[in-house]
């Protein structure tokens, strides 16, 4: 099993491009099920996650070619509705097969994702939304059996703001009679893009990125090209690896519009940010400040960087109060943290962080992919050598982390 030997105590400086969106990618992916024809696109991320769910849709009868970041997706001819569970519990992700399935060929056998480290992560909104658009959905055996000849518009409010959620029923109406409203919508800017993408197509939404969306049905999507819009928690993660190693880099291929909330964290806790339409820049101070933050559905702080921000927070001066809304069990870093001499209270979903002067290095163990990515960070900073253990985790996330990291002048090696 790989591991990442991390020599820390390196200033982070130069410059690298950030890839495309992972949370942008999965959903358009699979958006190609709904067309006849060939979806195009461009600056997709070269990671485990996108490998495996072009594995998915190859298994369902999709034409796959794959040239670099261009992906060449032809679902003319769809032949099998199954989403297995040998691939869906290595990708959550793999859920979102399920309402464009429907929609395109009438059945969709899906595995439950079931639970990972993070939560147990349920996905009866997606259920409820198929439901109330007519088709008819038995969970057994582990599996989602959801069934509709047509599905009608409908009027869908979710319980909680669900990205996937969302993203699902959205695919989904594209292609049922008549007007669906989805109330309560996820506002992420990669619901945003999905959007874009399928309008692309010949889909008729509109409200993306506030929280009410209004999708007209039509008879059939056809091809188009897209680019996928840049990652803003790769680019939010190197942000905060330059801010703990009193660093100073540049960021390009990304930009800063989706990341308010963040920007202005690292701005509290000292750091100078430059942003131009392409690219964000970075300049930290000696010793950075510490910042509490409540995460919680965008536009509010993503839940994806307080792993992150944690980590920052290990080494700043003062305490933070960290409040985790979403998920339930987001804070397995923070244990691997405190064997890097981290001073970390968890209290229910709150997490009280002291920074300390220093941390020293150790050996850790990542658990899910954004508590690896804060291990990583950490152990930029940290004195001597730390060794990050089941970095299977971070491969499914960051593309090519070692080499971009060691790019800015960090000492990250591949062992295993
Ligand atoms: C998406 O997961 C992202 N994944 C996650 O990123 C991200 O953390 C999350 O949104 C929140 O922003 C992708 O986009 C592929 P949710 P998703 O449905 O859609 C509950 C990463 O690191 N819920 O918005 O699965 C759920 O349990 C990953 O890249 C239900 O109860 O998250 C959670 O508490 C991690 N029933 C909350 O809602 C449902 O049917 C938000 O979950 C759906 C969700």
């Amino acid at each position: 099993m790989d591991k990442l030997l991390i020599a820390g105590g390196r200033r982070l400086e130069g410059e690298i491009a950030i890839s495309g969106a992972k949370n942008a990618a999965l959903p358009i992916l699979c958006a190609a099920l709904l067309a006849a024809e060939p979806l195009v696109l461009l600056n997709v991320p070269q990671l485990n996650d996108i490998g495996t769910m072009l594995k998915l849709l190859a298994q369902m009868g999709v034409k796959v070619k794959r040239e670099g970041a261009t992906v060449i997706l032809d679902a003319r001819e769809l032949d099998n509705p199954l989403a297995p569970y040998e691939l869906v519990k290595t990708m959550r992700a793999a859920v979102l097969v399920l309402g464009p399935l429907v929609a395109r060929m009438g059945h969709a056998k899906v595995s439950l994702p079931g639970g990972c480290a993070i939560g147990a992560r349920p996905v009866d909104q997606h259920i409820k939304g198929l439901q109330a658009m007519g088709a008819e959905v038995h969970v057994e055996h582990g599996y989602i059996d959801a069934k509709c000849v047509k599905l009608k518009g409908a009027r869908l409010f979710t319980d909680m703001v669900t990205v996937t959620g969302t993203e699902n029923l959205m695919m989904a109406a594209c292609l049922a009679t008549g007007e669906t409203v989805i109330e309560n919508a996820a506002r992420e800017p990669e619901v945003v893009d999905l959007a874009n993408c399928l309008n692309a197509m010949g889909a008729q939404i509109s409200g993306a990125g506030t929280d009410v969306i209004r999708i007209r049905g039509v008879d059939k999507l056809h091809g188009a090209t897209y680019r996928i819009m840049p990652d803003r928690i790769e680019t939010g993660t190197y942000l905060c690896a330059a801010a703990v190693t009193g660093g100073s880099v540049r960021l390009t291929g990304t930009s800063a519009s989706y990341l308010d909330i963040v920007v202005d964290k690292l701005m509290d806790a000292g750091c100078e940010i430059t942003t131009e339409r392409d690219a964000i820049a970075l300049t930290a101070p000696a010793r950075l400040k510490a910042v509490s933050l409540r995460t919680a559905p965008y536009p509010a702080f993503p839940t994806d960087m307080q792993a992150q921000f944690m980590a920052l927070n290990c080494v700043a001066d003062g305490t933070a109060m960290i409040r985790e809304t979403i998920f339930e069990n987001r804070y397995m870093h923070a244990v691997e943290l405190i064997r890097l001499g981290a001073d970390i209270k968890i209290d229910g979903n709150t997490a009280v962080v002291t920074g300390m002067p220093k941390l020293q290095g150790a050996s850790v163990m990542a658990t899910d992919l954004r508590a690896s990515a804060s291990l990583v960070i950490a152990g930029l900073v940290a004195e001597g050598e730390t060794l990050v253990d089941r970095i299977y985790h971070l491969d499914r996330g960051y593309e090519r982390l070692e080499e971009k990291l060691g790019a800015l002048g960090a000492s990250v090696k591949r062992v295993n």
